[in-house]
This record gives C-alpha cells, sequence and structure tokens, in this order.
C-alpha cells in the first residue's frame, strides 16, 4: 500500500491490549506498535503474542500505517521481535537508537531470513548524538531499495537524556538536532517525523510544539495519546488558503492563454513553474 500522509503517527505499548483494541477506530495516519521502552522485559512475551493476535484477527485499514517498534540493543535486533514482524507483516519495523546503517543492514536481514522481506519497510529512530553524527550514512544506505528505508523518527525524549537537558526546557537547544534530522530526510527523500510531547493534557503546549516541528518541515508529529492525533492532523495538512492557492496555480497554468510560459501573475504575485510542482504537491496531501 502507499502511504501519501504521516500526519499523525501514534504510539501504543504492545502490553496494552485495550489500548491496542482502539486505534482501529482511531483518526491516525499510522499506529507504531511499541515493543520497546514502553514495554517492560518481563511483559514483553505477552506483548508479542498481543501483537500476534492483533495482526490475526484484525484486517488492515487502507488509510492507517501499522508499525512495529522492535528492540535492537546495541545495534543487534532481538530474534523475537523479529519473529514476531515476521508472521506479523506490518507496513514497517521501526528500528531505535539506529546509529550506523549497518543496524538497518542487520535488520533486513533478520527479517529476510524469515522470508518477510516484502512488504515490510524499515523506519529509523534517530536519538542519539552519534545518530545525528552519522545521519548522511544511515540514509545513504539505508535508502537503497535492497534495505527499504523509509521514514525517520526524532527521539526527542532520548536526544534530551543523551544531551543531559532537562525534558522540560529541551525543545529549544536540540531543534537544531532535529533540523538535521530534517534535511538528511529531504536530502535521501525520506520521510520525517517529529518527536513526542510528554504532556498529553496540555493542549496549548503541544499545538505550539506541532507548530514547531511543521515549520523545521517535519512530515508528521509521532504521538503517544489520543488526545493528539486531531490537532496534529490539523497542523500537518495544507492550510485552506494553502489549498486555494495551490488550486488557483494549477488553474493559471491550464489556462490556454499561459501556454508556454514559464512565468507568470497569480493574484499579484510571481509564479514560476516550480511552484506549479508545489501546488501538485500540496493537493496530494488534501
Ligand atoms: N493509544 C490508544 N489508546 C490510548 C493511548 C494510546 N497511546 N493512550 C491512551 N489511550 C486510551 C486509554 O486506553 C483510555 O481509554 P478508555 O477511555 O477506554 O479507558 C483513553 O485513551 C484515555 O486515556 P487516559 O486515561 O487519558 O490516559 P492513560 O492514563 O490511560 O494513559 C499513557 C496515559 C501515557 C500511559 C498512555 O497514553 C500511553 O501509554 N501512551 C503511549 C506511550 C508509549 O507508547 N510510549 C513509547 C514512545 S514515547
Ligand atoms: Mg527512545
Amino acid at each position: 500500500m502507499n502511504f501519501s500522509r504521516r500526519r499523525s503517527v501514534l504510539y501504543v505499548p504492545a502490553s496494552n491490549t485495550k489500548a491496542m483494541a482502539k486505534t482501529a477506530a482511531l483518526q491516525c495516519d499510522a499506529v507504531i506498535f511499541d515493543l520497546e521502552d514502553a514495554v517492560a522485559a518481563e511483559v514483553r512475551p505477552a506483548a508479542r503474542q498481543n501483537l500476534r493476535d492483533l495482526f490475526h484477527a484484525s484486517a488492515q485499514r487502507a488509510d492507517q500505517e501499522r508499525i512495529i517498534r522492535i528492540n535492537a540493543v546495541g545495534g543487534v535486533p532481538d530474534a523475537e521481535d523479529i519473529a514476531v514482524a515476521a508472521v506479523c507483516k506490518p507496513d514497517a519495523v521501526l528500528v531505535p537508537k539506529v546509529e550506523a546503517s549497518k543496524t538497518l543492514a542487520a535488520v533486513r536481514q533478520a527479517l529476510d531470513a524469515q522470508a518477510a522481506r516484502e512488504p515490510i519497510r524499515l523506519w529509523a529512530m534517530i536519538e542519539t548524538p552519534m545518530g545525528i553524527v552519522n545521519l548522511r550514512e544511515i540514509c545513504q544506505r539505508g535508502s537503497k531499495p535492497e534495505i527499504g528505508l523509509r521514514c525517520l523518527v526524532a527521539g526527542s525524549n532520548d536526544i534530551a537524556k543523551e544531551a543531559g537537558l532537562p525534558l522540560g526546557s529541551a525543545r529549544a537547544t536540540i531543534e537544531h538536532w532535529l533540523a538535521a534530522i530534517v534535511i538528511h530526510a529531504k536530502a535521501f527523500r525520506l520521510d520525517s517525523l517529529d518527536g513526542v510531547f510528554n504532556d498529553f493534557r496540555d493542549e496549548e503546549g503541544f499545538e505550539h510544539e506541532c507548530a514547531s516541528g511543521a515549520k523545521l518541515g517535519f512530515d508528521g508529529k509521532s504521538l503517544i495519546h489520543p488526545n493528539q492525533i486531531a490537532p496534529a492532523n490539523a497542523t500537518f495538512s495544507p492550510s485552506e488558503d494553502a489549498i486555494r492557492e495551490a488550486r488557483a496555480v494549477i488553474e493559471a497554468f491550464e489556462d490556454p492563454v499561459n501556454a508556454g510560459a514559464g512565468v507568470i501573475s497569480v493574484g499579484g504575485k510571481m509564479v514560476e513553474r516550480l511552484h506549479l510542482e508545489i501546488a501538485r504537491r500540496v493537493l496530494a496531501h488534501v
């Protein structure tokens, strides 16, 4: 399946069957079922079984991606998590704490060994200083078809922890770390997702951080609570104004009067062919 929108991507601990069951009715573009940090080691076997049960029992929704976050301590993929992913065949496996492409290659190899290569894609969490430093190497090799990296996910809590910053005020300091993730994603034609906002009762704070993520150029935001879905969808969708403007640009270039023109005027603004491409991209995300 080809998903064009990743505005709202909700984490759910795979140990929480009640929350997992709820996700099918939620309007988030993707769900990340977590086997990593949100699940204590002693309940991981039960969480793996929960995933088997859920993927076996419920059909994929055409408008919602399903991702499994595995464990990969020291860059080595957890064999039992890989086995679950191979059975469940989610749209993607999210690999935590990626610091080099060899970790992604190891996950790909482990999935291939279980005959589960297609169509499971890889997503990578960038959440350590070394992950940021090695972004180019990770994206360059990871985005090759034989590895299949599709999306970078910022792990803002881990970045703050690694950088020794207080969680509440870390955002301003790590914004340029986040910008590095966006730039590399754009250079290698990957999607990128902003990190989570922990204080899920603080609506104003969340909207503010969503806006900051959209301004940085992220395609969407990773979320921890259903309350965060609607504001994320709104922030990462094109605005009414942007849609109106995109339609006007497309109409203007389709007008026979402008056939062959490279640059025209629309609503008092200079518009070039590159704006036509931008307009088409905007409408593709409506
Ligand atoms: N996905 C789906 N449903 C969720 C959910 C999630 N991430 N978080 C909460 N819900 C559901 C709850 O089950 C509850 O359902 P109910 O009304 O039928 O009882 C409802 O939404 C309201 O939940 P609320 O009481 O406000 O929160 P909570 O105390 O149950 O849960 C958290 C709070 C933070 C523990 C929970 O949101 C959570 O686990 N989030 C994901 C954490 C995670 O995966 N982190 C890893 C990546 S950072
Ligand atoms: Mg993390």
